[in-house]
C-alpha cells in the first residue's frame, strides 16, 4: 500500500508539464469577457439554465472561481478542481469572502483527478477549459467522467472554440465597427503573435483550440451519451455540448 502510493506521488511529481500548465501557473483570472460581477453573474445564470438542476457538481477547470461562487448559491455540496496553484489560491480567497462553504477545491489536472476522488456527481462540468485538451484527452475525459457521473446526471462542456466562428471573430466580423482595414490590421497582428509565440516556445495566446461540435458528438455518443450543441449567449464564437445518457 506504502509503496503503491509512493508510485501513485512519484507520477505526479515527475509528470512533466505541459505548456498550458506553464501558461496557467501563475494566472488570477478565467478570461471573461468582461470581469464585473455583473457580467459574471450573467454568465452564471445563463450556464446554471443549462445544467438545470442537480444537488452535487464537480467543476473541471474552475479557475479563480468566478462562476463556481454562483453557481453554489444552487447545489448542496460543489467541488472545484484546477492544476493553477494561483488560480486556486484565488479561488480560496473568492470562496472565504462569499461564504461558500459548501465548495471543496482540488489541485489537479484531467489525468491525476479521477486518482483523488471518491464520490459520484449529478452534474460535471467545465466552462471554458476542453479548448487546452486535445481529442484524445476529451475522449479519456469523457470516459473516466462517466464513471463519476450519476446515472441521471449531466455533463456539460461550456464554451467550446467553434472552429467555424473563431477565425471570423479573430478577424473580427462580429464587432460593432467590423471592417475590411481592421480585419487586415488583425490578421497582421495574429501573424506577428504567432512568430512570437514559437520563438519564445509559448502557447500563441490564452484561447487554445478549437474544437468541431461533430467530433465531440462522436465521443459522447462513444460513449454512452447524447449531445445536445447550443450556440452560447454571451461569446458569438463558443458553443455548449451538453452530454446526457441515452
Ligand atoms: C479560461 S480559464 C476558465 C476558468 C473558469 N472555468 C471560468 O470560467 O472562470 C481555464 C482554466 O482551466 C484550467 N485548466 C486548463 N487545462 C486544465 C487541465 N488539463 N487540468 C486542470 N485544469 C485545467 C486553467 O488553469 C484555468 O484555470
Amino acid at each position: 500500500m506504502e509503496v503503491e502510493s509512493r508510485a501513485k506521488m512519484e507520477k505526479t511529481h515527475t509528470k512533466p508539464k505541459n505548456a498550458w500548465e506553464n501558461f496557467f501557473k501563475d494566472k488570477t483570472h478565467g478570461g471573461h469577457r468582461y470581469s464585473s460581477e455583473e457580467f459574471l453573474a450573467m454568465e452564471a445564470r445563463e450556464k446554471l439554465f443549462h445544467l438545470d438542476g442537480g444537488k452535487t457538481l464537480l467543476d473541471f477547470g474552475c479557475g479563480s472561481a468566478e462562476l463556481l461562487t454562483y453557481y453554489a448559491l444552487e447545489y448542496e455540496q460543489l467541488l472545484g478542481v484546477d492544476f493553477s496553484p494561483s488560480m486556486l489560491g484565488e479561488a480560496s480567497k473568492r470562496i472565504r469572502e462569499r461564504k461558500c462553504n459548501n465548495i471543496d477545491l482540488i489541485l489537479a489536472d484531467h489525468e491525476i483527478l479521477w486518482e483523488n476522488l471518491d464520490s459520484t456527481f449529478d452534474r460535471i462540468t467545465a466552462a471554458g477549459v476542453i479548448q487546452y485538451l486535445s481529442f484524445q484527452e476529451i475522449d479519456a475525459f469523457i470516459a473516466k467522467a462517466s464513471e463519476h457521473l450519476n446515472s441521471d446526471g449531466k455533463m456539460v462542456f461550456f464554451d467550446i472554440l467553434d472552429p467555424r466562428l473563431y477565425p471570423l471573430w479573430k478577424l473580427g466580423v462580429f464587432a460593432p465597427n467590423a471592417g475590411l482595414l481592421k480585419a487586415l490590421y488583425r490578421m497582421s497582428c495574429d501573424f506577428q503573435n504567432s512568430i512570437l509565440a514559437a520563438l519564445k516556445n509559448r502557447p500563441r495566446n490564452i484561447y487554445g483550440f478549437t474544437h468541431n461540435p461533430y467530433k465531440i458528438q462522436k465521443i459522447a455518443n462513444k460513449h454512452g451519451f447524447e449531445m445536445r450543441y447550443i450556440q452560447s449567449m454571451y461569446y458569438e464564437y463558443k458553443y455548449h455540448a451538453i452530454m446526457f445518457r441515452t
